[in-house]
């Protein structure tokens, strides 16, 4: 009988939603353009049409148990865990059936720690991977590790390796003791629940971005930022077809936003996203939308189907000639044009990646979890932005957005901030470049798996 090559077969465990599948996606290509066999592992309440294959990574999609009628935040996690608990140790082994090569390795999102318990008992490497920025997760560390209270005793936070962070600046989970987020709270925390016990510990950054928060935490225990994971023809070019992330919970738009992005002028355009998750008040929905009308720029702002209804009357056909209305973009695309000279962002943590790797200044408009601490870094670290400022009443008026608007667009600081946009973007390029930072971590994790077969 002929002997079948022994492969390394590595399952990567997102948790579901757009942001963390994303970069856990990019990560499986990496892998995979480095000779692993890897699976990535979607979990689904929803009719999706998922590709049996992204590239060389197959692609496999399992219910997560939440279409059983479960109410608040902290029974669907609860229902979350035992459900993928009880399914995938039986998933990995019969992955390794059916494709001729045992799994030796699960990547699994750090919001899923009790992964590691089934690496362990399936006698595999166990490799946590942290989707949200170093800054963020330092916050969750020192809560877990009790050496910040909640709630807060006093103000500013002062955080190994951050600036001083002020009541709006930290991660919104924090103010979130009494209401039912503060299930997520926990959530967030327990990313450290085995941060030293894991074989491998990823970030999504890299070097230089967060150097002094990467270098503290690392005098924790070594963890490797493998960084910025947006697809290679915005990077270093070195996979094949890598033009997308490939994987969308939201519907593309057919709305031709390209077409009309081309008929623009070079920087004439800002582009406006709350990300995947954020829901906001008709309120602000309005000021937003008589605040790109009133900054007189052209605009392209994507309104997922779930906060179209929240539209002012009118406002899409009263501002045609100016604006176009998408459902879902192809954000990357949409970033790299030459016609987008801002982007209005919520500072979602792959947002804020992309917009830096790509070049473009920001308006920050920070809605919950991590993104108010982005924000500060986007403003008052890396100057590649500006954040807004909300009034008393919790709404960031129009003229606040008319204002912050035309300063990246038109001022001199919005010019210094295009050009610390073109530093990060090359330093972004050089750290996934050959010999890069992150690409070397990757080097170096795929050579120790493989290593184990030769
Ligand atoms: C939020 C957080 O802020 C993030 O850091 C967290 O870990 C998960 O929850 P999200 O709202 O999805 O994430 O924002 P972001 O992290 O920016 O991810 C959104 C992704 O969807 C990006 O990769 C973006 O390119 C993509 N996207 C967004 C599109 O492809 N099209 C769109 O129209 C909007």
């Amino acid at each position: 009988m002929e002997k079948q090559e022994r492969i390394c077969h590595v399952v990567v465990i997102p948790y579901p939603v757009q942001g963390h599948i994303n970069p856990m996606i990019q990560f499986s290509k990496r892998l995979a353009s480095k000779g692993l066999q890897v699976t990535l592992v979607i979990f689904s309440s929803q009719t999706l049409s998922t590709p049996a294959s992204l590239g060389c990574v197959k692609v496999v999609t399992i219910s997560d148990g939440s279409d059983t009628g479960s109410r608040s935040i902290a029974d669907l996690l609860k229902q979350f865990q035992a459900t993928v608990t009880q399914k995938l140790s039986q998933l990995v082994v019969e992955l390794g059936i059916s494709s001729g090569h045992p799994v030796s390795c699960l990547v699994y999102d750090s919001f899923m720690p009790w992964v590691l318990e089934i690496a362990r008992h399936l006698g595999l490497t166990g490799a946590s991977f942290f989707t949200q920025s170093c800054a963020v997760n330092s916050v969750y560390y020192q809560i877990h590790e009790g050496q910040l209270k909640i709630p807060l005793e006093k103000l500013p936070v002062s955080v190994p390796g951050l600036p001083p962070l002020d009541v709006d600046e930290l991660p919104s989970f924090v103010h979130d003791m009494e209401s039912e987020y503060s299930s997520i709270l926990t959530l967030v925390v327990n990313q450290f629940l085995n941060f030293r016990g894991a074989d491998w510990v990823f970030v999504n950054s890299f070097n230089p971005l967060e150097e002094e928060v990467v270098n503290w935490l690392a005098g924790q225990r070594s963890i490797k930022p493998i960084g910025p994971m947006i697809p290679s023809v915005y990077l270093d070019r070195q996979l094949e077809d890598d033009t997308e992330y490939g994987l969308s919970l939201f519907k593309p738009a057919l709305d031709g936003c390209m077409e009309w992005l081309d008929a623009k002028e070079t920087g004439s355009v800002v582009y406006v996203s709350f990300g995947s998750l954020a829901a906001l008040g008709e309120d602000q929905m309005a000021e937003i939308a008589w605040g790109l009308w009133r900054s007189g720029c052209y605009f392209l702002w994507v309104v997922r189907e779930s906060e179209e209804k929240k539209l002012p009357c009118n406002f899409v056909e009263g501002s045609s000639e100016k604006g176009l209305i998408v459902t879902w973009s192809p954000q990357l695309e949409v970033l790299s044009h030459k016609s987008v000279g801002c982007f209005m962002t919520h500072c979602g943590w792959n947002s804020t990646l992309e917009a830096l790797s790509l070049g473009v200044p920001m308006v920050a408009v920070p809605q919950w979890t991590d993104q108010p601490t982005n924000a500060k870094y986007i403003a008052d670290v890396w100057r590649v932005g500006v954040r807004v400022k909300a009034n008393e009443k919790g709404i960031v008026t129009k003229e606040e957005l008319e204002k912050c608007i035309r300063e990246v667009m038109e001022s001199e600081r919005g010019s210094e901030m295009r050009r610390n946009s073109e530093k990060w973007k090359k330093l972004a390029k050089t750290a996934m470049g050959e010999g890069g930072s992150s690409e070397k971590n990757i080097t170096e994790f795929a050579a120790k798996l493989a290593s184990k077969f030769n």
